[in-house]
């Protein structure tokens, strides 16, 4: 794994010149996409770049990590509304070619084929990942299998925690996901994973610098032949 640091708006800048480097090299590359903070300012200025003119992603096809089980995707929660409103909603994508987990109706029928779907476009080219302060990537909490495919899963307590920030309430806070695997995640051409901010200093730390292990879901990024870490200096301060 490489690692790149800088402020946030120095690694946001960077790794979404690494998505236009990459759809400028392919029309129509397939990406693997996140919600959550990190890759907010990603989104951005991928945004900025669609608006003036220096991308397009009429062809760009996308997955997206994980969705919440029980939020429609209008819900404001949900990640198919997040990546609406905070990218697809802004640039010049065929919605159709976007693709988030359902959360409600046949979503584990639609889980089951989500592996087979992303092959059948030829597999990811790039990937963005933010990480969970226990570790966890899209929602594959400690104890996942590392072969696992995309499935439902059960948040973990410190998930709930950190992730009621943006609701009412706790009790609001969904307790189950469907998530890519992380086989699934490893089958990506290239990673990036972006990750600010002291809460993710432990998280960071134990992907650099500590072992193999399925209770560190991120720490299977370590066999990834094309993995580049990008933090800031909070995020990266347990791991000097
Ligand atoms: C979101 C996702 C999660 C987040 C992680 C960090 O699609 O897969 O694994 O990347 O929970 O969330 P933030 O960026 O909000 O700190």
């Amino acid at each position: 794994m490489k690692v790149v640091r800088g402020t946030e708006d120095e690694i946001s800048r960077l790794i979404a010149e690494e998505f236009i480097k990459q759809i400028q090299k392919k029309h129509n590359s397939v990406l693997g996409l996140a919600t959550g903070t990190s890759p907010l300012k990603v989104y951005a200025n991928l945004v900025k770049a669609n608006q003036e003119g220096r991308v397009s992603f009429k062809d760009v096809v996308t997955f997206n990590l994980d969705e919440y089980i029980g939020l429609e995707g209008t819900h404001e929660q949900s990640y198919r509304y997040f990546m609406n409103v905070n990218l697809f909603d802004h640039i010049d994508i065929d919605k159709n070619l976007t693709h988030v987990l359902k959360g409600v109706g046949d979503y584990e029928d639609y889980a089951k084929k989500y592996d087979d779907l992303i092959a059948s476009f030829g597999g990811i080219d790039l990937q963005i990942l933010g990480i969970g302060s226990d570790g966890h990537i899209a929602f594959n909490e400690p104890g996942t299998p590392f072969d696992s495919l995309t499935h439902v899963a059960e948040l973990a307590e410190s998930t709930i925690i950190d992730n009621s920030r943006l609701f009412n309430d706790i009790s609001e806070v969904p307790t189950k996901a469907v998530t890519m695997g992380l086989q699934s995640i490893m089958n990506a051409k290239k990673i990036v994973l972006i990750a600010t901010g002291r809460n993710k200093a432990k998280a960071i730390k134990e992907l650099l610098r500590g072992d193999k292990s399925i209770e560190n879901p991120a720490s299977v990024l370590q066999d990834h032949p094309d993995c580049t870490i990008y933090v800031d200096d909070e995020a990266y301060s347990l791991a000097k």
